[in-house]
């Protein structure tokens, strides 16, 4: 495992026992980033980087209870807290791995994947050429996550960085996040969120 996905693996062992209280703040982005899949039911749609499964419910009342949620999360500690939510609603088409997005293997292919706050799997080609293989040509992406300002707001670009410092291995790198992703898509379109220091985006992968 390389260094980065170890520093990330470190910070989230001191993250995780707080992390759903701090992501309270930002549910109204997950939840407009879930929106942008425009999951049906049946839909198999992929949580990458899970941390906690916040997401999972609502990503389950998209697809219905023909559908599957899969997810993968490398942190153990944030896992853990996957697997007992999990367990807590007695959720049965939940799979998930406490694996790096670099190396998990699905067992679906999917029609939709979230990449909600991952920042460092956004920064990360292997990961996500791991990812996109396993998905269909043509699936739904949302991204949510965090940006600089506009250049020319200058120094107060310092904010996103120090938001982004604790939880992040590469915390630069926030001018266009999704410029990975958006390179593998069509249909690609993003906006602002947060006053310019957020975004959410959406896209359809391309074939090939
Ligand atoms: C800010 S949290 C977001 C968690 C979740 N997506 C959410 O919306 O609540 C970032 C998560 O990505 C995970 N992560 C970072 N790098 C990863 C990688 N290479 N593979 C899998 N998970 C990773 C971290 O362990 C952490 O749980």
């Amino acid at each position: 495992m390389k260094a980065d996905n170890q520093l990330s693996i470190r910070r989230y062992r001191r993250h995780a026992a707080g992390y759903d209280a701090s992501a309270r703040r930002t549910m109204h982005l997950r939840r407009r980033a879930v929106a942008l899949l425009d999951l049906k039911p049946g839909d198999v749609v992929l949580d990458v980087g899970a941390g906690t499964g916040l997401s999972y419910e609502l990503l389950l009342a998209g697809v219905g209870g023909q559908g599957c949620v899969l997810a993968c999360e490398q942190s153990p500690e944030m896992f853990d807290l996957a697997q007992a939510r999990v367990a807590r609603h007695g959720w049965h088409n939940v799979w998930h791995a406490n694996l790096p997005a670099e190396s998990v293997e699905l067992p679906q292919v999917v029609d939709a994947i979230l990449f909600n706050y991952v920042h460092d799997i956004l920064r990360t080609p292997q990961a996500l050429a791991n990812i996109l293989r396993q998905a269909r040509p043509g699936a739904r992406i949302a991204l949510a996550g965090m940006k600089y300002f506009p250049w020319w707001v200058g120094p107060l670009n310092l904010l996103p960085w120090l938001k982004n410092r604790p939880y992040n291995a590469r915390p630069g790198d926030l001018w266009q996040p999704w410029n990975l992703v958006s390179s593998h898509c069509e249909d690609f379109a993003w906006e602002a969120t947060q006053l310019g220091m957020g975004y959410l985006a959406r896209g359809r992968l391309r074939a090939g």
